[in-house]
């Protein structure tokens, strides 16, 4: 028989983690996973390259295991998470590796949670139909897939699933706004993986209005918000992932749209690589060689693991929800602001792998300690929100609710 998403409170549970993908997200999560060790009693850290799971098991306080695994062979994955044993996968690698490691995660019966959706690796295009495909596999083995436990998607599904239980009686609108005003000092790179920031940003932008989705040129419909502790900036319709889960799961909605700020230096960095075809995502011949252009430049670009050190500024992000409270009308800005110089004194990071590390972390601890249960594929709003909004301030990312009374 199927179960939904069942939420139950926090019970003492141990268990056993396998991390894989040692990026700048997954060196937070393993760092703030190793500060719980009455949660997670043992913690293994597997990726492609094992020096960067050995450097990063370097810095902590208590002994994990770490290996090597390409994620893309659903062979290497199923012998290491029978010679590991964990009860729950965290997927911190690549989109490309989701459906790898949920087939992995099928063949020996262990949850999976990831922070980003599937996208084939030759088609600039995510959507979740391929994971959802996954459904009734899951309920009939058993387990859990925990979808986009990251920041956004991630915490701002949760603040939704927050909204729509203590601040409203209906919501109307969701607009996602999502700001780094930090200064990492150099002319232009990305703050998570540069392959996959790319193709997100020069997508078209899509939003979601009286029941139908609407498309719009790439980075063409702009805004500006004031965002607290940064300030006004100027901020630009999206696609993001997390659109296409709310809309299925916020009762009443009649409009969510997702809404980032960037950069003069970026946007100019950005169109002249376009224009001269460095982020095509095709094969092209170069001398005898096989070359994808977005890939090379990749190889060029500053690791976003390596932002950290003298990064300054902060980070906003959150959700303005309006609709109806007590039969009047009711705006709320719902929010984190992150620094980016504290999160490095602490895991030795930026702000944008801090703040989608450290919902990893909590996503997995709350599947590891039942506290959210279910057995299918599922997204953070599915679930209560309350241990999740609660384990935020415990662990590195408060948030505040304010009355907002803009217009966007
Ligand atoms: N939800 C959110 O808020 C949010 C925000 C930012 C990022 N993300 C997601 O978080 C994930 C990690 O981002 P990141 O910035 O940490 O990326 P990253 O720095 O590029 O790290 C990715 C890691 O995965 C490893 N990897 C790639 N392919 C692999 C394979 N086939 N087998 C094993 N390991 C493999 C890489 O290995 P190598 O070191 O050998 O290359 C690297 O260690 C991405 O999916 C990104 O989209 C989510």
């Amino acid at each position: 028989m199927e179960r939904g998403p069942i939420s139950f409170a926090r019970v003492r549970c141990m268990g056993r983690v396998l991390i894989i993908g040692a990026g700048g997200v997954g060196s937070v999560t393993v760092q703030k996973c190793a500060m719980v060790p009455d949660v997670f009693e043992h913690i293994c850290l597997a990726s492609r390259t094992l020096a960067k799971c050995d450097a990063i098991a370097a810095r902590l306080k208590r002994t994990i295991r770490t290996a090597q695994v390409d994620a893309d062979d659903v062979d290497q994955l199923v012998g290491l998470i029978r010679d590991d044993r964990p009860d729950l996968v965290v997927n911190l690698a690549l989109p490309y590796q989701d459906l790898h490691i949920m087939d992995a995660c099928l063949r020996t019966g262990v949850h999976y949670l990831d922070t980003a959706n599937y996208e084939p690796p030759d088609v600039a295009h995510f959507e979740y139909a391929w994971q959802w495909a996954y459904h009734d596999r899951f309920s009939q083995a058993g387990i859990m897939a925990l979808l986009g436990s990251g920041f956004d998607p991630g915490v701002t599904n949760v603040f939704c699933a927050y909204a729509q239980k203590h601040l409203f009686d209906e919501i109307h609108t969701i607009d996602i706004v999502d700001c780094n005003g930090g200064d990492h000092g150099l002319p232009f790179a990305t703050n998570f993986n540069p392959e996959i920031n790319i193709r997100e940003v020069t997508a078209k932008g899509r939003y979601w209005e009286s029941g139908q989705w609407h498309e719009t040129e790439p980075l063409s419909v702009h805004r500006s918000f004031d965002f607290p502790g940064i300030g006004p900036r100027q901020m630009t319709l999206m696609y993001h992932e997390e659109l296409e889960s709310l809309v299925k799961h916020i009762k009443g909605l009649k409009r969510i749209r997702f809404w980032m700020t960037f950069g003069e230096e970026y946007l100019t960095h950005l169109r002249v690589l376009q224009n001269v075809g460095l982020t095509r995502i095709d094969a092209v011949e170069y001398e005898g060689h096989t070359i994808v252009p977005l890939q090379f430049l990749k190889a060029l670009l500053p690791d976003p693991a390596s932002l950290g050190e003298g990064y300054t500024g902060r980070t906003c992000i959150g959700c303005v929800v309006e609709g109806v409270r007590d039969g009047k009308p009711a705006r709320r800005f719902i929010y984190n602001t992150c620094d980016h110089a504290r999160c490095y004194e602490q895991v030795e990071a930026q702000a944008v792998a801090y703040t989608t590390g450290v919902p990893a972390m909590i996503g997995a601890m709350l599947v590891l300690t039942k506290t959210w249960l279910g057995e299918g594929v599922f997204h953070m709003e599915q679930f209560d929100p309350d241990p999740f909004m609660g384990a935020l301030k415990e662990h590195g990312l408060p948030w505040e609710v304010m009355p907002w009374n803009g217009s966007i």
